[in-house]
C-alpha cells in the first residue's frame, strides 16, 4: 500500500488547477443510461472512483472510450444488455446506487446491490428507493439486492424528502425525466452538482425547472439525445487547495476557482483571518503574519458550509488562536480525523456529533493513518505546516477523491512525496 510522505517546508506559493467535480462526475456518468445516443463529459478527473463507475457502466453493457489521459469520456449505451448492479462493483463506492434510476427509466426494471455501510456513517438509501416508488416503481430487496419494475414505465409523481439528500435528488431526476408526465421534488438538495446534473440533462433534451432551488420540476419526455457537457469544477478540491496557504502561509491561485460554489466555506476563512479574493484565473488565497483566529463552524447541506470540508477545516483550526466548535450534523461518525490529528500535537475534544479544538502553537509530524477520503487530505494539510515529517498511510482513500495530489501541492513549494510499496 501506498504512503505519502509529508515534511514542513514553510510558506506554499504559485498556482493550483482545479479538475472537474468528483461528486458532479458519479451522478453525470449514468445519464449516458437514458440515451441511446453517446454523452460525452469533458473537463473529467482522473481518480479511481470515475474508475469504478466506469466499470460498473460497462458490467450493464455501456461503451466508454477515455481520451486525453481520462479528461474526456465518451460513453454510448445504445445497447444495455444486463440489468444488474454487481455488490462486487457497488460494495466499493455508494455512488453505484446512481444506476438505479435511469435503468428504471429507460429499461423499466433493475436489479442493484445495496451498497453496504461506510466508514462516516451507517448511510442508508430508503430515500432513494422511495422517491423510485413515488414515481410508480415497485421495489423488492431479496439477497441484498434491490429489485425494482415499473411495468409500462414510470409515471410522474411527487416525491417528498424527509431530510435533504443529495444522491436521492440526483437518482429522483435521473428516473422523472423520462417517467410520463410531471414529476415535483420537493426538499430538494441545492448543490452545484445537482445544478450540473441538469444542465447536462437539458442538454439531453429534459425538461425540467427549479434546479438549485428546494423545489425541481421535470416534465418527462419519451426520449433523450446525445450531448456533450463539461463537468462543473471541484468545489471540495478548490475549498482543500484553498486551505494549503491558508495553514502555510504565502499566495496560491486556484486555477478555475468560482466563489459561488464555495461562498460560506469563503466566510468563515475570512473570519479566520484568511484573504480570499478573486482574481484573473479564479480565487486567490493569501495569509502573511500572525496567526488564524478560532471560529465555528456547523455543516449543512447547500448553500451552507460542506461536510466534505469539514476535517480539512480541522487541520487548518488545530493551529488557530482560541477554541474552536466544529459541528457535524450530516454524517453522525466524521471525525475519524480528530485522534490521528492528535497523534501531531493538536488539542482536540470530541463529544458526538461536536468538537471542540483549541489550537496550539505548532503540530508535529508524526505516522498517521488514512481513514476516509476527506480525513486523509487533511493529514496531508497538517503535515504540511507540522515540525518534521508527518507519513500518511492508507492513501488509497485519497486516490478515490484527488488527483495528482503530490503534484499540485509540489508545484507551490511543498514537500511531499509518494512511496510505492508491493
Ligand atoms: C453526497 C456526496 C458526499 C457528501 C454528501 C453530503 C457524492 C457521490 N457524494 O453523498 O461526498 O459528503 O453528499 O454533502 O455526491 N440519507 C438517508 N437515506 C438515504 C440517503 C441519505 O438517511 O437514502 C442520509 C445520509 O445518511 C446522510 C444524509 O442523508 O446523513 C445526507 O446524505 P446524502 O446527501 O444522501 O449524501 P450522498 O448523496 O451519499
Amino acid at each position: 500500500m501506498d504512503r505519502i510522505v509529508v515534511t514542513g517546508n514553510g510558506q506554499l506559493n504559485g498556482q493550483i488547477p482545479i479538475a472537474g467535480a468528483k461528486n458532479a462526475c458519479l451522478t453525470l456518468m449514468p445519464a449516458t443510461l437514458l440515451s441511446e445516443e453517446p454523452l460525452t463529459l469533458t473537463n473529467a478527473p482522473r481518480l479511481s472512483d470515475i474508475a469504478t463507475m466506469s466499470a460498473l457502466l460497462r458490467s450493464l453493457g455501456t461503451e466508454i472510450t477515455s481520451m486525453q489521459g481520462g479528461k474526456v469520456l465518451a460513453m454510448s449505451s445504445h445497447g444495455i444488455d444486463n440489468h444488474k448492479a454487481d455488490y462486487e462493483i457497488v460494495r466499493k463506492m455508494r455512488a453505484s446506487i446512481l444506476v438505479l434510476g435511469p435503468m428504471l427509466a429507460r429499461e423499466g426494471h433493475a436489479v442493484v446491490s445495496l451498497p453496504g455501510g461506510c466508514a462516516i456513517g451507517a448511510r442508508p438509501v430508503d430515500l432513494h428507493l422511495r422517491a423510485m416508488e413515488a414515481l410508480g416503481a415497485e421495489m423488492d430487496l431479496r439477497d441484498g439486492y434491490v429489485h425494482a419494475t415499473a411495468k409500462g414505465g414510470l409515471k410522474g409523481g411527487i416525491v417528498d424528502f424527509p431530510i435533504v439528500s443529495v444522491g436521492a435528488t440526483e437518482n429522483a431526476l435521473l428516473a422523472a425525466v423520462l417517467a410520463k408526465g410531471t414529476s415535483v421534488i420537493r426538499n430538494a438538495a441545492r448543490e452545484p452538482e445537482i445544478v450540473d446534473l441538469v444542465h447536462c440533462l437539458r442538454r439531453m433534451g429534459a425538461q425540467i425547472e427549479g434546479e438549485g432551488t428546494s423545489e425541481i420540476t421535470i416534465q418527462g419526455v419519451d426520449r433523450l439525445g446525445g450531448a456533450t457537457h463539461p463537468v462543473v469544477a471541484d468545489r471540495i478540491e478548490l475549498g482543500t487547495y484553498m486551505l494549503a496557504p491558508a495553514i502555510c502561509g504565502g499566495e496560491v491561485e486556484l486555477l478555475g476557482g468560482r466563489m459561488d460554489l464555495v461562498g460560506a466555506f469563503c466566510e468563515k476563512l475570512d473570519a479566520a483571518g484568511i484573504t480570499v479574493r478573486e482574481s484573473e484565473n479564479g480565487i486567490t488565497v493569501s495569509r502573511h503574519n500572525g496567526r488564524t483566529q478560532a471560529v465555528d463552524v456547523t455543516t449543512e447541506p447547500f448553500p451552507g458550509f460542506p461536510t466534505d470540508l469539514q476535517a480539512q477545516m480541522m487541520a487548518l483550526l488545530c493551529t488557530a488562536e482560541g477554541t474552536s466548535v466544529l459541528e457535524e450534523k450530516i454524517f453522525e461518525n466524521r471525525f475519524m480525523h480528530a485522534p490521528e490529528l492528535q497523534r501531531m500535537g493538536a488539542s482536540i475534544d470530541v463529544h458526538g456529533g461536536t468538537a471542540r479544538v483549541t489550537g496550539v502553537e505548532k503540530l508535529k509530524g508524526a505516522p498517521v493513518m488514512a481513514t476516509d477520503l476527506r480525513a486523509s487530505v487533511s493529514l496531508i494539510l497538517a503535515g504540511l505546516a507540522a515540525e518534521g515529517e508527518t507519513i500518511v498511510n492508507r492513501v488509497y482513500h485519497l486516490d478515490r477523491g484527488y488527483e495528482h495530489v503530490e503534484d499540485k501541492l509540489s508545484a507551490v513549494g511543498a514537500k511531499i512525496e509518494r512511496i510505492h510499496e508491493a
